[in-house]
């Protein structure tokens, strides 16, 4: 087996391990892709400024999030069907981010249920909340969150329609996946996610079926997530949903300084900067094109400011803190590990991260995540899509 120094040694391992239709889930955008790859492709554009022969012992990356410690300033961002990429996996993504000192997101469409992870992993993390029109199902996964020990709600702001993701519709993406010649060909040369999934009991969308009056078996996401997702949500909703959760709350998927403003004014104690990772509106700018803009609006606030979308290394991590970002999350960085490795992959990502951005920031001259900012960048190559 190939040693595995990046994460793209995670991606090529995944694509080996994982059955068509969930790989290709996590590793696509929506139409012709484009915001998908400017996500990756402008955090290369942002260069570093080398300090040299500066004492660069005993180095911290600790931050905190929320006022929660975490050993670097990452968490793990809430993504779907995390149990079809690895059996169990959001159960072992979690348990790995809990063993690094970071917060795990669990998503309103994952497999595992709160109540698994709460029984299975015992530690806090956090839970992201789909604005659907069944309010007294959203009202009850409130209540599930807070029993499972959730110490912030993310409420996902940009899907109110899904985006058209092509690869997903070509593969009759569902969970489970339908037993079709192709898929059972697919599933022959994936024989340890087959035997895993044996034995496991979690195959069904965990958080839904069984809770939702009326849905025993919401297979297709698309047209469940068509029925669901609720196309009338707007700022007023954000009040009784913090009002019901009575606790902290990320407002996921904001890409405009206007849209932060109001963000704040509805009282969020962080926004992600987010464009899905591609997979909603293709078209729209990189997430670490307009990170600079959105920390600008909300300057003097208390919201914290997190992005994701487009974070595949500690040194892209350390260039979105760089600009301001409190910390980062991560989707398809873990997701490539937990698919390749199950936990053990999780915390390899993590650890590679860890190591990237420690050495990254050493070089830059800093020791003290903390003291990093936009003079670790070389100004011309700070990005500025509105000027
Ligand atoms: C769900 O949030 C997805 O991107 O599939």
């Amino acid at each position: 087996m190939t040693t595995i120094t990046n994460i793209e040694d995670l991606r090529i391992l995944a694509k080996r391990c994982v059955p068509k239709m969930f790989y290709d889930y996590v590793d696509s955008g929506s139409w012709t892709e484009s915001t998908y790859r400017s996500n990756e492709s402008d955090f290369q554009k942002i260069k570093l400024v080398q300090k040299v022969a500066r004492n660069m012992e005993n180095r911290n990356l600790k931050r905190e999030m929320l006022g929660i410690e975490m050993s670097m300033p990452l968490s793990i961002a809430p993504t779907g069907l995390v149990g079809m990429v690895h059996p169990d996996g959001e159960i072992l993504a979690a348990r790995a981010a809990a063993e690094f000192g970071i917060r795990y997101t669990l998503s309103t469409m994952s497999i595992a249920s709160l109540e698994d992870i709460k029984r299975e992993v015992n530690k806090p993390f956090w839970f992201q909340l789909y604005v659907m029109r069944d309010r007294k199902f959203m009202r009850s996964l409130i209540e599930r969150a807070k029993e499972a020990g959730c110490d912030a709600l993310v409420i996902t702001l940009d899907l109110q329609m899904i985006g058209q993701r092509h690869k997903d519709i070509k593969n009759g993406l569902s969970v489970p996946p339908k037993p079709t010649l192709r898929n059972w060909i697919n599933l022959l040369t994936k024989q340890r996610w087959c035997w895993s999934m044996l034995k496991t009991k979690r195959r069904q969308f965990g958080n839904i079926v069984g809770y939702v009056d009326g849905i025993d078996d919401p297979s297709s996401l698309s047209s469940w997530t068509s029925q669901q997702f609720d196309p009338s949500l707007n700022w007023d909703d954000i009040a009784w949903i913090k009002e019901a959760w009575g606790g902290k709350i990320i407002l996921k998927g904001i890409l405009d300084a206007e849209d932060a403003k109001l963000a704040n004014s509805v009282g969020a104690d962080a926004i992600v900067v987010s464009n899905h990772g591609g997979r909603q509106l293709d078209g729209a700018l990189s997430s670490i094109a307009v990170l600079p803009s959105i920390v600008e609006a909300l300057k003097g606030t208390s919201t914290e400011v997190f992005i994701d979308s487009g974070i595949r290394s500690g040194q892209d991590l350390l260039k979105a803190v760089a600009l301001g970002a409190k910390g980062g999350m991560i989707g398809r960085a873990y997701l490539y590990g937990l698919g390749a490795m199950g936990q053990e992959g999780v915390t390899k990502a993590l650890e590679l991260m860890r190591n990237e951005l420690d050495v990254s920031m050493a070089f830059c001259g800093e020791t003290d995540v903390n003291n990093v900012g936009r003079h670790i960048l070389v100004p011309s190559t700070i990005p500025d899509p509105f000027k």
